[in-house]
């Protein structure tokens, strides 16, 4: 009896591992791909908002750098947002269920970016820079709203 209940436990045990044990998939590819660009967007904002405010002079360079990584990092885009990317297979992923419900809404806020990004990298002085930058950070901000989950 007591061996019964010992080897029913040992199986038990392991079905709880097996069903518990998660693999990346392409979901998880997905998710890192879009998080990937988005911390290059982050990586941007923390290059131009000092420019902004004036705590940094205005360097083109450096603009022209995180506008670069930006591009590298967001060039898998169009793949990355498809119904299977709603939930990882391992990962966490904090896009809002509205992705995939108003598909208009977030092409639309996704539509937006492009040209944004776009102007700010044919900035060529400072002036063109920070009016530039006004619709870029825009388009952040109107697309996290509708589109992303906090992450607290
Ligand atoms: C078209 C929609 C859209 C636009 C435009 C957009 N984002 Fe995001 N962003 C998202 C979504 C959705 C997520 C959540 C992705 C996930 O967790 O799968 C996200 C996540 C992030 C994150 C967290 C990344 C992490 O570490 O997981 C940062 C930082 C971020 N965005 C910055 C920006 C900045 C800065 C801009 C503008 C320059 C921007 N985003 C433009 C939709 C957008």
């Amino acid at each position: 009896m007591q061996l019964l209940t010992k080897s029913l436990f040992a199986a038990v045990a392991g079905l709880m591992i097996v069903s518990s044990a998660a693999f990346a998939g392409p979901a998880d590819d997905a998710i890192k791909g879009r998080q990937e660009c988005m911390k290059a967007n982050g990586g941007a904002m923390g290059v131009m908002v000092p420019i902004i405010k004036g705590e940094k002079p205005y360097d083109a360079a450096a603009v022209a750098d995180a506008v670069g990584k930006i591009e590298a990092a967001c060039a898998g885009w169009s793949g990355w947002w498809g119904d299977n990317t709603q939930k990882g297979e391992t990962l966490e992923t904090w896009a809002k269920a509205e992705i995939w419900t108003d598909k208009a809404g977030f092409e639309a806020a996704g539509a937006a970016y492009g040209p944004a990004l776009a102007a700010l990298k044919a900035s060529a002085d400072e002036a063109a820079f920070k009016t530039a930058f006004g619709g870029f950070g825009g388009t952040c901000k109107n697309c996290h709203e509708k589109f992303r989950r906090p992450k607290e």
